[in-house]
């Protein structure tokens, strides 16, 4: 493959490959000397349109952890500002050298957009409402990291599925792994069409979590809930929000909890339950980095085994 849009043309094959070549990127993450040759002479671009700390940071230090060079362009400054297109800006980046444009885009399918008018592999770093795939591949290895397994898990995602680019992309990614998935949420935040992806649809969030084994909390994204999605921030709080009281009310079994970041502490997750051992919060970013630097490594053809997605 020469570019990564999305997990939903991803096959599982190709899933795990990337989740396995993450495993000694993370070793190399670990070591006191970050650093191996292996993209050395490639460069990898970021152009963001939207705001980033985790995703565009852990696709910088993946790319040197690796000896590639790296390049920001920072759209705020850019000529972007002056009514630059956005394939007059991919075309400018392209001509400077880069091999790898790793892309966030407000508008969904914008990735694609740019992959079809460019030489350069594009990466998808989050595409409006449709899909974050690397999002998704960090939990995915975090998920195996804990259970070994995704295969037969209970994973429940919570919160504004509506949005969210990281429910879609989990979605098609634990299916494909051969997990159970189920959307909890408020009705107005859950899509009619979801259920057609192959997900249990559930609003009770007490029976999500008697039923999970690994809970995804999702981000309340305040900046698009202009409509009336929500009655209010408390409100969601009070009906979906992960507090002490939902973890106590589970007793022995411990759920396994992820948040892509960031987070709205005390409205879709509770400080305690953020700090707690059972979130996998930091864990997620650290793993973000080893598998942003698997996938750098897969699409600039990289591989021991002659495997490659
Ligand atoms: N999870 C995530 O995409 O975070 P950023 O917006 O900080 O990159």
């Amino acid at each position: 493959r020469k570019h990564l849009l999305g997990l939903q043309e991803l096959s599982a094959e190709e899933i795990n490959t990337i989740l396995d070549t993450a495993r000694p990127m993370r070793d190399i993450i670990m070591r006191d000397i970050k650093k191996v040759p292996t993209l050395r002479g490639k460069t990898v671009a970021t152009l963001f349109y939207e705001p980033s700390t985790r995703t565009r940071s852990s696709f910088e230090l993946a790319a040197k952890f690796l000896s590639a060079d790296t390049l920001s362009l920072n759209v705020a400054v850019s000529s972007v500002q002056k009514g630059e297109s956005l394939i007059d800006t991919v075309r400018t980046i392209e001509a400077m050298g880069v091999e790898i444009l790793v892309v966030r885009h407000q508008q969904s399918g914008v990735p694609q957009f740019i992959a079809a008018h460019t030489k350069m592999s594009v990466i998808n770093a989050g595409d409006g409402f449709h899909e974050h795939p690397t999002q998704a591949l960090l939990d995915l290895y975090t998920i195996k990291q804990k259970f070994y397994k995704i295969k037969d898990l209970r994973v429940a995602i919570i919160g504004d599925i509506f949005h969210s680019r990281v429910a879609r992309s989990n979605i098609w990614g634990l299916l494909k792994l051969g997990a159970e998935v189920t959307v909890c949420g408020p009705p107005s935040l859950i899509p009619v069409e979801i259920s057609k992806l192959g997900v249990r649809v559930e609003t009770n969030l007490d029976r999500t979590l008697a039923w999970a084994d690994v809970i995804n909390v999702l981000r309340i994204q305040k900046e698009r809930q202009d409509k009336g999605y929500l009655t209010g921030f408390d409100e969601y709080r009070d009906w979906y929000g992960i507090t002490r009281e939902k973890l106590n009310q589970l007793q022995n079994k411990k759920i396994l909890i992820l948040h892509p970041g960031p987070i709205n502490r005390g409205v879709e997750i509770d400080d305690y339950v953020a700090e707690s051992p059972q979130a996998m919060v930091n864990e997620q970013v650290t793993n973000g980095v080893a598998v942003r630097m698997a996938v750098l490594y897969l699409l600039a053809g990289g591989s021991d085994n002659g495997v490659t997605i």
